[in-house]
């Protein structure tokens, strides 16, 4: 029987296998502003984004003998120790207690990545030959925000669903306002434990769909995963300037069950009035951002140096701050609104959402 320190291992490296086959990335300086910060030419088009031709950009991945190794053992995230980290570490542990071969640990207690499958993890590194800081994101799914995009732009409520949709969230606005008042940093933080949450579910259900009719799904299937993961990193991102409290913590376990599974039924039940929904959130997002940059005007909050992982995630110079951060935010959620609302009108129309390309890397 597979240890449990061996299925860690085996979990962790099945995750890189992907960027294995896509190796030796045209390389060069991206932005000079930007300094530490690139973006992948080549690879871009795994995520729908490629890098715009002034985008110079280097990506290098060594994948096998004993780089990988190192890159585990030496992560340098600047100011924070982040989570991936303490998962590497984690990792490393999990190798030494369960798997078939033997590392050295050196004496320190830090064991290193057995590969007993043969799978390195990927060396990514920046221009400068520096190792990429994050586990969590490579250079290729980075992106410049379009902040030129409408933020002013409504849906406005026709049907009986439209007006429903509106009620629902303008209802859970309520207690949010009643709980989070002015505490813009906080409240950033828990609603992106919410807004992650339909992107993945919408996401799981069209995949199921694909492979119970046997048919493409648009791109769709990627686009609302892609949102997911986006709405996570803005949660990763409020991480680093707001801790959750114990209670928070909780809190976002019980909306988390509620919400997911009310979201579940609802997209089964009518995926136009689940896709309406979002789009009125989002609407609502663009809404908080927005007071939470009067805040920040006011001196009320106070304006901080952006967290490091949004630098690198969004491409933003290094001496950027929060306000930055919630301006590249706010315009990831007018994407999104746009992208719900649109997928919420192809239902409308009468057809199923693989009838219309989906915006694939649309930020
Ligand atoms: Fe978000
Ligand atoms: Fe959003």
């Amino acid at each position: 029987m597979m240890s449990r320190g061996a299925t860690r291992v085996a979990r962790s490296v099945i995750g890189h296998m992907g960027p294995r086959y896509f190796s030796g990335a045209a390389m060069g300086p991206h932005d000079t502003s930007l300094g530490k910060l690139f973006a992948c030419g080549a690879t871009g088009f795994l995520h729908g984004n490629p890098a715009k031709p002034s985008e110079n950009v280097m990506v290098a991945w060594f994948g096998y003998g004993g780089i990988g190794s190192r890159q585990a053992s030496t992560l340098a995230l600047g100011d924070k120790k982040v989570e991936d980290e303490e998962e590497v570490k984690a990792v490393k542990s999990g190798a030494a207690g369960g798997a078939t071969a033997a590392a050295g640990d050196g004496g320190n207690g830090n064991k290193e990545v057995v590969s007993y499958w043969g799978v390195e993890p990927p060396k990514v590194t920046k221009e400068d030959g520096s190792e990429w800081s994050w586990n969590c994101f490579r250079p290729w799914e980075t992106y410049k925000a379009d902040l030129t995009i409408d933020l002013e732009k409504k849906h406005v409520p026709v049907t009986f669903l439209d007006k429903f949709a509106l009620w629902t969230v303008k209802t859970l606005r309520w207690p949010t306002d009643l709980f989070f008042q002015r505490r813009y940093g906080c409240r950033a933080m828990m609603l992106e434990t919410v807004a992650a949450v339909p992107g993945m579910v919408g996401g799981m259900l069209l995949h199921c769909k694909s492979l119970r009719r046997f048919e493409h799904s648009g791109g769709w299937i990627k686009a609302l995963l892609e949102e997911a993961e986006n709405e996570r990193m803005h949660l990763m991102t409020f991480m680093e300037v707001s801790k959750p409290r114990w209670y928070e913590r909780a809190l976002v376990f019980a909306v988390q069950g509620v919400f997911f599974n009310a979201y579940f039924l609802t997209y089964i039940l009518s995926p136009k009035l689940a896709h309406r929904i979002v789009g009125y959130l989002e609407e609502e997002a663009i809404h908080s951002y927005t007071e939470f940059l009067k805040e920040l005007d006011k001196g009320t909050i106070e304006n901080v140096p952006a967290p490091a992982i949004a630098i690198d995630y969004w491409r933003m110079p290094p001496d950027s701050t929060l306000r930055d951060v919630v301006m590249v935010v706010r315009a990831d959620e007018a994407h999104h609104r746009d992208v719900n609302h649109f997928a919420s009108d192809i239902h409308y129309q009468g057809h199923e959402l693989r009838k219309a390309p989906a915006p694939l890397g649309y930020h």
